[in-house]
């Protein structure tokens, strides 16, 4: 299963290279409103710090975050701990989290002011304490523009985020701040337009401990507001002033799990609440996504694969043989070879994940 995560995520970035929109593939595409929690939710799920903050749009092209549990190589052992690669950077690693946040800052500076751009950026991390993948993050919805934003951004954002989640194939991971009314979550209201049975979307609630005593969201945890197929997962993230006061995630994680088994309310979810929750969550549906898609998906790619093959043929000889429909044929006859090993029960060797 894990290099037909590999595999998939390969042609992800290829197919998006070449622009080739004909084949949707299984993502997760995180939606949310800016200031409801998207960038903790993420970092929280990767266990560090890592991505841009602050106030406006601070994440203005999509960020395609590829996560890899690898197992100790001879490279981690000399440098331990995690480390990340940018798809721009090929032969670049980071070990330090602080310099990817740089880059991703850098990557995003290089477009004009106030621009939103649909290409997206692509960024590895691997580390042995990760699940295997794959979220995409998405400029955050807002209602106005700054003072210094062109009206339009409004509509853009929208339209980039809508243009991404009609992928038929995508799961859709909604951001919604329990401190808001649900009924006007721009987030939902997205989600909603593509997904209108909410089969393929998943509610995260952020904020839950800046609710006044006495108050829960059990009524939207328990599909009576808005429900959803996927339903709803509770978690809390760190506050601004923990953040300011440098409070590191290991620690906000056992404060999640406190407050959820400790709150009157939360603790009858039985443990269906937290971060950790819903990362195991996203990975089993991640994981149930590629393969309930890749019979259809193995079969438009050998489609695709002909086409291009003959195409190929009567144009002759290609001028050289590293060119990227060729990269992308042999990588559509792996990722078929693979599903064919897989579906027949001959299993797979796990890869190294490089
Ligand atoms: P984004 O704009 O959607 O990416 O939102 P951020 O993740 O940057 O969060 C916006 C603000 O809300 C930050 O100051 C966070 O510290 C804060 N925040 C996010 N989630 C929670 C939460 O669960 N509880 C509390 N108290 N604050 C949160
Ligand atoms: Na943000």
């Amino acid at each position: 299963m894990k290099s037909l995560i590999k595999i998939t995520n390969k042609l992800h970035r290829i197919l998006s290279e070449v622009k080739y929109n004909k084949i949707k593939l299984p993502e997760i595409i995180v939606v949310g409103e800016q200031s409801s929690g998207k960038t903790s939710v993420l970092e929280s799920i990767v266990g560090i710090d890592f991505l841009p903050r602050g106030t406006g749009i601070v994440t203005r092209r999509p960020l395609v975050l590829e996560l890899v549990r690898s197992r100790s190589t001879t490279k981690q052992k000399q440098n331990k701990g995690p480390y990340a690669k940018f798809s721009h950077l090929k032969n670049q690693i980071f070990p330090e989290f602080d310099k990817v946040r740089e880059e991703i800052k850098n990557q995003t500076n290089q477009l004009e002011k106030d621009q939103i751009s649909d290409q997206p950026l692509y960024l590895k991390i691997f580390s042995p304490k990760l699940v295997d993948l794959t979220l995409i993050d998405l400029p955050g919805l807002t209602k106005n523009a700054t003072i210094n934003q062109p009206l339009s951004i409004v509509e853009t954002i929208e339209k980039m985020v809508l243009k991404y989640i009609s992928n038929p194939k995508s799961l859709l991971l909604a951001i919604i701040p329990a401190t808001q009314d649900i009924a006007t979550s721009d987030a939902l209201r997205i989600c909603k337009r593509v997904d209108p049975n909410g089969d393929r979307t998943l509610g995260v609630i952020t904020k839950l401990d800046l609710l006044d005593k006495g108050v829960d969201v059990m009524p939207i945890l328990e599909g009576k507001l808005f429900p959803l197929k996927l339903g709803y997962i509770p978690v809390i993230n760190r506050s601004q002033e923990d953040i300011n006061k440098g409070k590191d995630i290991r620690k906000a994680h056992i404060d999640e799990e406190n407050f959820f088994q400790n709150h009157k309310v939360y603790k009858l979810l039985q443990n269906k609440y937290g971060i950790k929750y819903l990362t195991e969550r996203l990975s089993s549906l991640f994981i149930g996504s590629i393969q309930q898609n890749v019979p259809s998906l193995v079969e438009s790619l050998n489609r695709e694969l002909k086409i291009t093959k003959s195409k190929l043929k009567s144009l002759g000889t290609p001028p050289n043989g590293s060119n990227k429909s060729s990269l992308l044929s042999s990588i559509i006859s792996e990722f078929s070879t693979k599903y064919t090993d897989l579906i027949e029960g001959r299993g797979l060797e796990l890869e190294q994940s490089m």
